[in-house]
């Protein structure tokens, strides 16, 4: 592990990851998210390897690192459009070997919920999540030894700029309802909460890249909760 002590707050740069990136972005997944709430992580290292390989050179997505002192201390990873299927399409042999490696998996009720659930629970949620040009945010996390410096937030607002030269009209972030300092991010940053797309456990907040592409939507200003 690197001394940090000597690095000054704000200072990092955000660039697009590469493969050779992938081990750091999956150690920093691994430290971030708990395996009763995350189902790559309940799956295993290897599963959340798949995951990012798929992120960072697959045709529709890609990922953000912001860099301090040469470590990777925060990334965001957004899909051109909804990632769910695509990724586990991608990664369904890792996803064999995991439960092939821990048949106990298949008895984890939070596993089954995950794979099964709805992405979306109303019609007019559909819509909006598959409409062409609306992409999804798929991970964010910081280095716990860099949060609250702004490092997220900057790794959000770099996403704009990243998705809207590859064609994206909006982006939207899933975030748990219960995940307040992910949230104020998105808040702060004027994402609009959008409870068409909303889960039992999941808010979304959409950013516009395109402020025509809200009335293309079939939205109104009533939807918008900012
Ligand atoms: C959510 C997360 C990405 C925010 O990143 P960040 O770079 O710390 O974002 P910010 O600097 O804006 O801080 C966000 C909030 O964290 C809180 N915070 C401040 N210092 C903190 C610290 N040392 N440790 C933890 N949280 C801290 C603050 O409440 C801040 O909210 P505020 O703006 O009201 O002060 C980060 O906490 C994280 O990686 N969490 C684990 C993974 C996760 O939940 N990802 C979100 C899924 S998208």
């Amino acid at each position: 592990m690197r001394d940090r002590s000597n690095i000054p707050d704000s200072n990092f740069i955000i660039r697009l990851a590469t493969l050779a990136d992938v081990e750091a972005l999956v150690e920093l997944h691994w430290m971030s998210f708990k395996p009763e709430d995350h189902v790559p992580v309940m799956l295993g290292r290897r599963y959340v390897r798949a995951t990012y390989h798929w992120l960072v050179t697959g045709a529709i997505s890609y990922v953000l690192v912001a860099e301090a002192n040469g470590c990777i201390v925060g990334l965001i990873a957004v899909a051109d459009r909804s990632f769910i299927s695509p990724m586990f399409r991608a990664c369904l042999s890792e996803f064999a070997l995991s439960i092939a490696r821990h048949p106990g998996l298949l008895l984890r009720g939070k596993l089954w919920q995950r794979l099964l659930r709805r992405p979306d629970v109303t019609s007019q949620g559909r819509h909006i999540a598959d409409y062409p040009g609306m992409a999804q945010m798929t991970n964010g996390a910081v280095d716990a030894g860099y949060r609250g410096q702004g490092v997220f937030p900057a790794l959000v607002e770099a996403s704009r700029t990243f998705s809207k030269e590859r064609g994206s009209r909006a982006i939207r972030a899933g975030i748990y309802k219960t995940n307040m300092p992910s949230r104020r991010v998105f808040i702060k940053a004027g994402w609009i909460e959008t409870p068409a797309l909303e889960t039992p456990d999941t808010v979304f907040y959409v950013s516009y890249l395109d402020p025509a592409f809200p009335i293309e939507l079939g939205l109104d200003g009533a939807q918008f909760h900012t």
